[in-house]
């Protein structure tokens, strides 16, 4: 009687007094939201930031951002704010801008004012050894390798590849609507891939094409490393990602050709007229691969998508370029032969229409 009359009590005073913190807790929380907020402003003030809010103390506008199409989250903001505004993503202070103006400005004219920094749950997801997330020496040293990857005397053998991945692809739109950013999606894929590997076996590249539409999908999503989530699926299938990528590695070392593409010059340590040789690791090759290819996938799909869009609406654009096309195909078809790096240089038109 006695034990339950004591164990009676404390089970009164302890559900009291978890009352009591639990109402203090939430009292507090909500005193301290208004203060951190209006202390945020005012320090935000002090360093002219543009109008914008900075969302939740720690979470800032993260969970906003993912409760919603993500295209209205900033447009909602760009009709509110302006076309530069601020925020608070992942863990960054950000702020938006979406005028070409602003865009020259941070990019071109006062570049060297800015520093590159990303989300570290995105550098982890492409390679925290990639060009992007790199200063000083080793920065310059990648950068150089994978401008050599882009000299016109390396692609210019790929224009054949390039072609073909276009007339695999063309077919697959007859008799039905097509999602145009997609479908640029998959060929700004394929040509990146092939421009990242050279040449290597189907089976492989099917691998790779497939791994990293997992990791396109969770590089987007939430970052929570959870089993099941996107985030979770888009980090394992980065892991396989490297492994497939460290067996083309060792295959090539072993028969002591490097092949073609990035993957070759990375491995060679060196472009074709440079002196200088670069020693880099394979998960040092594998993530600057995976950059490259990230770089570029969806940066091209979306300006060929918006070229698309401009030759919609100027006809008259259309029908010149057209012209000079199909001028090209018909010469092509008289020689039998497939599209040649000399082709593409007798396009004046074509090449001014970006
Ligand atoms: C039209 C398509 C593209 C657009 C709009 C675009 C845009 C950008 C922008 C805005 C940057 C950041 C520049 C900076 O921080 O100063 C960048 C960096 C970069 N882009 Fe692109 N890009 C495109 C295509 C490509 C392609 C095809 C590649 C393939 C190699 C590529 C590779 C890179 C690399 C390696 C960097 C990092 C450069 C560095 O850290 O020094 N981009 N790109």
């Amino acid at each position: 009687m006695q034990l339950f009359f004591t164990s009676f009590t404390n089970s009164c005073l302890d559900s009291s007094f978890f009352f009591i913190l639990l109402s203090l807790f939430f009292s507090s929380f909500f005193i301290l939201i208004p203060f951190l907020q209006w202390w945020q402003h005012h320090r935000n003030k002090d360093k002219r930031l543009p109008p914008g809010s900075m969302g939740w103390p720690y979470f800032g506008e993260t969970l906003m951002l993912y409760t919603q199409n993500p295209n209205s989250f900033f447009s909602k903001r760009q009709k509110r704010y302006g076309d530069i505004f601020k925020t608070h993503i992942l863990g960054c202070p950000c702020v938006m801008i979406s005028n070409p103006e602003a865009a020259r400005t941070v990019l071109v004219t006062q570049a060297h004012l800015f520093k590159p920094t990303y989300p570290p749950s995105k550098e982890k997801m492409i390679g925290p050894e990639a060009l992007f997330f790199q200063q000083g020496v080793y920065h310059s040293m990648l950068k150089k390798l994978v401008q050599a990857s882009f000299l016109p005397s390396t692609i210019k053998n790929s224009v054949s590849h390039v072609d073909q991945i276009v007339q695999k692809l063309l077919p697959t739109w007859t008799n039905r609507t097509i999602n145009t950013l997609q479908e640029m999606k998959k060929y700004a894929f394929e040509v990146a891939a092939n421009s990242a590997f050279g040449e290597i076996k189907e089976l492989e590249m099917e691998k790779i094409r497939e791994l990293y539409g997992c990791l396109e999908k969770g590089y987007n999503s939430y970052p929570l490393h959870l089993p099941g989530t996107s985030y979770w699926k888009a980090m394992k299938a980065r892991k396989v990602l490297n492994e497939i990528i460290r067996k083309i590695i060792e295959r090539r070392k072993e028969r002591r050709n490097y092949g073609e593409g990035l993957l070759g010059i990375l491995l060679r340590g060196r472009g074709d007229d440079d002196e200088r040789r670069y020693q880099l690791s394979d998960s040092q090759v594998a993530d600057n691969l995976i950059g490259v290819i990230f770089a570029a996938h969806d940066t091209t799909a979306s300006v060929l998508t918006w070229i698309l869009k401009y030759l919609h609406d100027n006809l008259n654009l259309l029908e010149s370029l057209t012209k000079e096309q199909q001028q090209i195909q018909n010469k092509l078809a008289k020689e039998s032969r497939g599209l040649s790096w000399e082709d593409t240089r007798q396009m004046p038109f074509t090449s001014r229409v970006k």
